[in-house]
């Protein structure tokens, strides 16, 4: 089994590292073989899309040149990380009510048309990436979901209509909230109620295309 975890907080002290560490943690018990790739956007942001990559993904002639050219490098190597990975675990801050523009830059090199997202013969878009489980560690100062939230939330329906665009249909959101106002017990308490919910995950989990 392969693990990708993916990091986007700037900070080291963090409350969504500490959680997608500790999702980690948890896949691994089960799975003590696992190889885990790192991709640390929060310690190491790739560049947002620039001009050549903007120009490659313009037509596909120019998608052509960029794929000889090296304008869609990142992408692909991005791509086949999520590719080679049978589970994909994404510590995340919710940043103005959305993902971080470190998230965002990278969905940007994920979905592209022709590579991971087709469409069918109507025009729908079709995912072609292969399903598989993403658990998306998500830890806000405030509130956004619940009997308590108390701001929008565009960061989880986002998420699930971009990698739901490629195919990645099967995500689990993992909320640590309330991060400025619970002390340091509470929040260990909300983790560990997280970490439960994803052994039940993993208990019915069938992963199907898990490469040991
Ligand atoms: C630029 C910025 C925007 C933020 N926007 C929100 C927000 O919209 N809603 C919220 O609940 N918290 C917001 N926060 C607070 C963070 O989500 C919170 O501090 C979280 O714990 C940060 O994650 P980390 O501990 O992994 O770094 C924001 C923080 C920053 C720095």
């Amino acid at each position: 089994m392969k693990i990708l975890h993916i990091d986007c907080s700037p900070r080291i002290e963090s409350h969504s590292r500490r959680l997608s560490a500790a999702i980690v943690a948890r896949l691994l018990v089960n799975n003590p073989d696992a190889g885990v790739t790192r991709r640390d956007l929060g310690r190491e942001p790739i560049p947002h899309a620039g001009p050549d990559y903007a120009t490659a993904l313009s037509s596909p002639g120019a998608l052509a040149a960029g794929l000889s050219n090296g304008a869609v490098r990142l992408s692909e190597q991005l791509i086949q990380e999520v590719e080679a990975a049978d589970v994909l675990v994404i510590g995340t801050p919710m940043n103005n009510f959305t993902v971080p523009s470190v998230l965002k830059a990278w969905i940007d090199q994920i979905l592209r048309i022709g590579r991971t997202i087709g469409s069918s013969p109507t025009g729908k878009k079709v995912g072609l990436l292969q399903d598989r489980p993403v658990y998306i560690g998500i830890a806000s100062g405030g509130v956004f979901t619940g009997d308590r939230a108390n701001q929008p939330d565009f960061l989880t329906p986002y998420m699930t209509a971009a990698l739901g665009c490629a195919g990645l249909n099967t995500l689990r959101f993992l909320p640590l909230q309330a991060t400025a106002f619970l002390d340091h017990e509470r929040l260990a308490a909300a983790r560990d109620a997280l970490l439960a919910a994803v052994d039940a995950a993993e208990m019915g989990a069938a992963h199907p295309h898990y490469s040991q």
